[in-house]
């Protein structure tokens, strides 16, 4: 069989760079192998993000880009995939009549099936959203590392008013437990140490009688398999058997994600979050007492239609109060399709651009703040390789997430190091290994 080269470009978020590797893995028994170089590829793949408006825009001016190797070598093909796919459907084609390809998130499995057509003439358009779709009998072809992606439900069927997600990923599904603990056990058979659960709500997660907990105690037992992470949990789904899995297991590393979004109750509400001000922080106070040094991180959109000013000042707030590790924040973006979308902006780009300063500056002080209280103690490093400014130093992560350089001694990737915290910026822990 003859080889051919697929290069792919992901944009958004964590379930895409998951969604990559599956996609590797459905085109490596058809012959195509990933090259990391555009210009040798007989496929080039963008999986796109329709998050907010700025990601969409990016992807446009790159396709721009990457339409000239189409030019330089007839036949290659140029597909968009992911997302913005299943947001925009035929009508990319109008911006873009280029394009060969168009695949919703659900609709993978035809990609082998369209490249082998013979005729490629009439560019492809497949977007059916499909609530059974796991693509559990596929296997991904992973970078290689010492933390694995895994993803154990897809779509939300929360319909927060503000987001995209649920229309362009459809109906919330969970991956059979025996199917994801046999991955992870392959996972562990091939070096991986570190396994993070995706889901746009991961905590959701359940198949039969089985939650999200039961998958982490099940994983736990899983030798090889050092820490355990998942990525977003909904506060709403955080369930105190979830809290107990967290606390009891060691190997479940003490970070969490917990996207807020805002912390104004008028706000919540018409975000249709489904949860209080009040309730987030009861759970917060209930999540650190049960998890001892839990590392605490969030998500944050300012600018929501109709935030007054009283109510951004009320998530600025909450912020200096709970003292998140980090934050992911951003300016509300409108996106058609969505409830918010008809109720139109309420504020300029710049008094939204305010906002995020304001609260990425008090932000910036808090992580430092919070990382300089490190200094003095031994954090346990899972190592990743060299660290990326300095030469012989080695970079990982400590169970709270943080990243953490120190000089290099005899420690390999996969290794799991203690590590002296001696000085620390907002973004970085700076260390000596103990041994
Ligand atoms: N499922 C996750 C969030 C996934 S999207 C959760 O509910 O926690 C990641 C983040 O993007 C969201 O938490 C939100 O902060 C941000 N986001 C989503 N839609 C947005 C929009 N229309 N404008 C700006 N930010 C948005
Ligand atoms: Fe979007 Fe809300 Fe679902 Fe998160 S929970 S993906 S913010 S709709
Ligand atoms: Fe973006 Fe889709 Fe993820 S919209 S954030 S890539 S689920």
């Amino acid at each position: 069989m003859d080889t051919r080269k697929v290069y792919i470009e992901t944009y958004g978020c964590q379930m895409n760079l998951a969604d990559t590797e599956l996609l590797l893995g459905l085109l490596k028994p058809h012959g195509y192998e990933p090259t990391q170089v555009a210009a040798q590829a007989d496929v080039i793949l963008l999986n796109t993000c329709a998050i907010r408006e700025h990601a969409e825009e990016k992807v446009m001016r790159r396709l721009g880009n990457l339409v000239r190797y189409k030019a330089q070598r007839p036949g290659v093909l140029l597909g968009l995939m992911g997302c913005m796919a299943q947001h925009h459907r035929e009508k990319l084609l109008d911006k873009a009549p280029f394009l060969d390809l168009v695949l919703g998130p659900d609709a993978y499995h035809n990609l082998p099936v369209l490249l082998a057509q013979e005729d490629k003439d009439e560019p492809l358009v497949a977007v059916r959203l499909d609530r059974d779709e796991t693509y559990a009998d596929i296997s991904p072809v992973r970078a290689e590392g010492v933390r694995a992606w895994v993803t154990a439900m897809r779509g939300c069927d929360k319909f927060c008013t503000f987001c995209i997600v649920p229309y362009v990923r459809g109906r919330e599904r969970s991956v059979p437990l025996d199917a994801l603990l046999e991955q992870v056990r392959e996972l562990a058979a091939q070096g991986y140490k570190e396994v993070v659960y995706l889901g746009q709500t991961v905590n959701a997660y359940h198949d039969g009688d089985c939650d999200f907990s039961d998958l982490l105690r099940r994983t736990a037992a899983i030798e090889g398999i050092e820490r355990i992470r998942f990525t977003s949990p909904h506060p709403s789904d955080m369930s105190e058997r979830v809290i107990e899995a967290m606390a009891t297991c060691p190997k479940v590393a003490p970070y969490l994600h917990l996207p807020l979004q805002a912390a104004s109750n008028r706000v919540l509400e018409r975000m249709e979050r489904g949860y209080t001000v009040e309730q987030y922080a009861a759970l917060v106070e209930r999540l650190r007492a049960a998890v001892p040094g839990l590392a605490l991180s969030t998500d944050i959109i300012v600018g929501f239609p109709g935030e007054e000013e009283a109510d951004f000042r009320a998530t600025y707030d909450f912020m200096a109060e709970i003292h998140y590790d980090s934050a992911f924040m951003f300016k509300y973006s409108a996106r058609e399709g969505t409830k918010a979308y008809k109720w139109g902006e309420t504020l300029s780009e710049e008094e939204k651009g305010r906002r995020l300063q304001e609260i990425i500056a008090l932000q910036e002080r808090i992580s430092g703040e919070l990382n300089r209280q490190t200094i003095g103690q031994t954090v346990e490093v899972l190592v990743e390789g060299p660290a990326k400014r300095q030469k012989g130093w080695l970079a990982g992560k400590s169970g709270q997430f943080k990243t953490v350089v120190f000089p290099g001694n005899s420690a390999r990737p996969g290794d799991l190091v203690p590590v002296l915290v001696v000085s620390a910026t907002a973004h970085t822990l700076v260390g000596e290994a103990r041994r």
